[in-house]
C-alpha cells in the first residue's frame, strides 16, 4: 500500500495552497473583489488550456472570499444560462421557482437575497465557451445586470480559449469591456513542485524518490497540465501497488503514461529496420532504472548487440541518424543539454511512453524474426 489519501489524486480536489497562481488570484482580487466591496461591478474571463488551475482557482476563491456570496457553477449542467441562474436562486435561498421566470425576476430576487446577506455577489461560470458563443442575449443581461436591474453581481467567465477571438467590437461594446486573465501552462519545475506537494498529502512517506518526481514533471511538461501530471502520479502509484512494490520507478510512470496516452504502437514498431530495432534495443539497456542515456551508452552498447545477434557492425554516423529517425518517430525523445562552463553539449535519450522491459520484449522479438 503507497496510496494512504486517494482524494488527493483525484481531479476535483482543490488543495490547501494554490501555487504558481498568485497572479491570477491577485488580479482577480484586485480587478474585481476589490471594486465589489463598493458595489461596483467588473466581469472577467479566465482562459487557458486544459490542467493549468482554473477549476481550482475558482473553488479555491470561492473557499476562501468569505465576505461575498460567490456562487461556482458549470455551464456544461446546464442547459441555458437561464437555468443555470435558477440555481445561483435556490443557492442563495430560493424555495421554489417558475421555471419561466424573466431576467428581471431573477435579477429582482437576487437584489433581495444581497440585500438580506449584506453581502455582495460573485457568480462564476466554468466551462463556459458554448454560452459565450451562442448566449449573447442571456449573458448581455447577466454582464450588465448592474446597470440594467442594479444588481452588485460580478462575474467570471472560465474558458479554454480567449473568447476575444470569436468576438466583435460590437460584441464586446455591447456586453462591456471586461478583462482578460490568462492561466498559462505550467514549466517543468512548476509541475514538479506540485508533484512533489501531491505526494506528500496522497502517498506514504518515502515511496517516492525526487528522480521520480523530476521524471513526472518532465514528462508532463509538454502539456504544461496539472491534471497530466497528478494522473501520472495516480497512476503509477497503482502500477506500483498492482506489482507489490514500495516505492515508485521510473518504470511505474512510463508504464502510467503508456495507459494515458498509448504512443509507441505495434505498427510503428513494425516500421522499423534492423538496424533502428537494433539501437532501440541498445538504448532499452541503457535505460533500464535511469530516466535518461546518453550516446556513449547507446553506441558502447551497439557493439554487443551487433555481435549477439549477428548484425553488420555499423560507423557511429549510421547509427546517430537511426536515432534521429527514432526521435522523429516520437518512440525517442532526444535532448540537447548544455554540459556547464563551455564544456559544449551533449545529447540526453529518454523513453517516456511505454515501459523500457515491455518494449524490449517487442523489439527482440522483433530482431528475432527479421
Ligand atoms: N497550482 C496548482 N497547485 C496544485 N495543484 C494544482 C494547481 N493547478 C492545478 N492543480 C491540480 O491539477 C488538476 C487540474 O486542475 P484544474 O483546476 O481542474 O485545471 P483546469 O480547470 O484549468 O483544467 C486538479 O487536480 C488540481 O488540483
Ligand atoms: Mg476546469
Amino acid at each position: 500500500m503507497i496510496v494512504r489519501n486517494p482524494d488527493a489524486l483525484d481531479f476535483s480536489y482543490v488543495p490547501q495552497r494554490l501555487r504558481f497562481r498568485d497572479t491570477q488570484i491577485d488580479t482577480i482580487r484586485k480587478v474585481m473583489l476589490e471594486p465589489l466591496r463598493s458595489g461596483i461591478s467588473a466581469n472577467l474571463v479566465a482562459f487557458g488550456d486544459s490542467g493549468t488551475g482554473k477549476t481550482s482557482t475558482m473553488k479555491y476563491l470561492a473557499r476562501e472570499e468569505k465576505s461575498f456570496t460567490i456562487a461556482y457553477e458549470n455551464a456544461l449542467s446546464f442547459t441555458n444560462l437561464r437555468a443555470l441562474l435558477l440555481d445561483v436562486m435556490y443557492r442563495v435561498g430560493k424555495v421554489s421557482a417558475a421555471r419561466n421566470l424573466s431576467y428581471s425576476d431573477i435579477f429582482r430576487f437576487l437584489n433581495r437575497a444581497i440585500d438580506k446577506s449584506g453581502k455582495n455577489m460573485v457568480v462564476i461560470i466554468d466551462e463556459a465557451t458554448n454560452l459565450i458563443k451562442f448566449e449573447r442575449d442571456g449573458l448581455y443581461n447577466l454582464l450588465r445586470a448592474r446597470e440594467i436591474y442594479s444588481t452588485p453581481v460580478s462575474t467570471i467567465l472560465v474558458s479554454m480559449e480567449d473568447p476575444s477571438i470569436y468576438m466583435t467590437e460590437r460584441d464586446r461594446k455591447s456586453l462591456g469591456v471586461f478583462s482578460s486573465i490568462l492561466f498559462n501552462r505550467y514549466s517543468e519545475e512548476e509541475l514538479t513542485t506540485i508533484i512533489e506537494e501531491r505526494a506528500r498529502l496522497a502517498l506514504v512517506q518515502g515511496s517516492v524518490d525526487s528522480d521520480v518526481k523530476r521524471y513526472i514533471g518532465h514528462v508532463a511538461q509538454p502539456f504544461g497540465s496539472a491534471r497530466v501530471a497528478i494522473e501520472l502520479l495516480q497512476k503509477s502509484a497503482y502500477v506500483c501497488e498492482y506489482r507489490n512494490g514500495t516505492e515508485l520507478s521510473i518504470e511505474d510512470v512510463r508504464a502510467a503514461q503508456s495507459m494515458i496516452n498509448p504512443y509507441v504502437t505495434e505498427s510503428k514498431l513494425n516500421e522499423l529496420d534492423p538496424l533502428d530495432l537494433a539501437v532501440l534495443l541498445s538504448i532499452c539497456h541503457c535505460l533500464v532504472d535511469e530516466p535518461s542515456t546518453s550516446m556513449s551508452c547507446v553506441l558502447d552498447g551497439m557493439r554487443v548487440i551487433s555481435e549477439q545477434y549477428g548484425i553488420p557492425v555499423r560507423e557511429n554516423t549510421a547509427i546517430y541518424r537511426a536515432v534521429k529517425r527514432l526521435e522523429n518517430l516520437g518512440i525517442v525523445e532526444g535532448r540537447v543539454i548544455g554540459r556547464g562552463d563551455r564544456q559544449g553539449v551533449s545529447k540526453l535519450i529518454g523513453i517516456n511512453d511505454i515501459p523500457i522491459s515491455v518494449l524490449q520484449e517487442k523489439v527482440e522479438a522483433l530482431i528475432r524474426r527479421n
